[in-house]
Order: C-alpha cells, then structure tokens, then sequence
C-alpha cells in the first residue's frame, strides 16, 4: 500500500473536484491518499509519502502562484518522489499547444520537469462567475470561436476518463520495480 499526497491549487473548484477524483480512485485501489487546498495549507510536503500528485489551474495564462511558490519550495523532495503535475485550462480542451505552453512556463518558473504531466480540460463555470467575470468569460469565449455562450448553464470540458487513465498510468509506474 502506498501513501500519495495530493496538494492542488484551484480558484473556482473545478481542479479541487479533480484532486478530490484522483483521490478517491486511488483508495479505490487499496491505497492511502491526503488532498491538500495549497491556499490554506502550509507550504511544506509533509513526510511519509510515497508520491506526489500536484494539481493546478490556469487564469490568465498562469497557474496559481502559491502552487509554484509550494513546487519551488519543495523541489527536491518532488524529484526524489514519484511524482507528476495536473495542469487544468480551458486550453486543455482544443489543441493542446496553449496547454502545453503554460506546462513549459510553469517549468521554467519552478525547475520543476515531472515525468508524469497531465493536461486536462477544466470548466467553464458562469453560474458561479460575478458578473464581471462571466461577461469576460463569455467575451474570450466568443472571441476564439467556441459556441459555449450561454450563460445561464456550466461548461465541464473535464474528461473523466482521462484523468483515471492518467492516475492509473501513475500507480503502475509505482508498482513497477524500476522507475
Ligand atoms: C478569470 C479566468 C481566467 C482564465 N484564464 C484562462 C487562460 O488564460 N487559459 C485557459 O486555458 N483557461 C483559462 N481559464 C479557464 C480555467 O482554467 C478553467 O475555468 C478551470 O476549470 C479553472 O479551474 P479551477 O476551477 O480549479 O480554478 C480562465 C478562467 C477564468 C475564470
């Protein structure tokens, strides 16, 4: 049985559902797992892990500050763990060059080159959006072409079955005998 750490950054919930997902596939199999909201909680990997799972999203073009001051901080205990990287963007819904472009930045900015990183799309949420949010939600939206306007409903682009291909694809990498 191992014991995974998964500390996560999100502003309106949809990554926390996300960590809160992995988390409980990953009991499902038998382990031990503890999410962490990185805006309350302290900076510090706690010890006794097995791997680390980070997750974040994206506004802006950046992932959440205080997940890359946590990746900064705890660097050399992420490298010596198993570990990977959730990135959560609408970006991770098209292409995927936008997505992989906040990946790299955010690697430049921590020192921090995960084997494992996952791009998933996240939500668009203008039922939970003040006003002003929800007008530049819809405005960007708009602006590259995507038909989801209607703002009296939620967008979830998050596929499911990709997040569980992803953590499973994670735990074997555990399992194996060399990493
Ligand atoms: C104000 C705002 C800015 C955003 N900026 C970006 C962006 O630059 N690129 C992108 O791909 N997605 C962007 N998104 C979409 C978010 O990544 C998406 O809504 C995601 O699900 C947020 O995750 P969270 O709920 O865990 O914070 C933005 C969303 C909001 C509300």
């Amino acid at each position: 049985m191992a014991r995974i750490y998964i500390p996560y950054g999100s502003v309106e919930g949809q990554t926390a559902q996300i960590a809160e997902y992995i988390s409980e596939l990953i009991r499902a199999h038998g382990h031990q797992t503890e999410t962490a909201d990185l805006k309350r909680s302290g900076h510090t990997l706690p010890g006794g892990f097995d791997g680390v799972i980070v997750a974040a999203s994206v506004h802006m073009g950046k992932h959440e500050g205080y997940v890359t001051d946590f990746v900064k901080k705890n660097r050399g205990e992420l490298e010596r763990l198993p570990s990977a990287l959730i990135s959560v963007s609408l970006a991770a819904h098209g292409e995927g060059e936008e997505a992989e472009s906040y990946v790299a930045k955010f690697g430049e900015e921590t020192g921090w080159h995960p084997a494992h990183v996952g791009m998933f799309g996240g939500a668009l949420l203008y039922t939970h959006y003040n006003f002003l949010k929800r007008q530049i939600m819809r405005k960007i939206t708009r602006d590259k072409g995507s038909p989801a306007l209607d703002t009296s409903r939620d967008y979830v682009y998050t596929e499911w079955d990709g997040v569980q291909r992803f953590t499973e694809d994670f735990l074997a990498g555990l399992a194996a005998p060399s990493r």
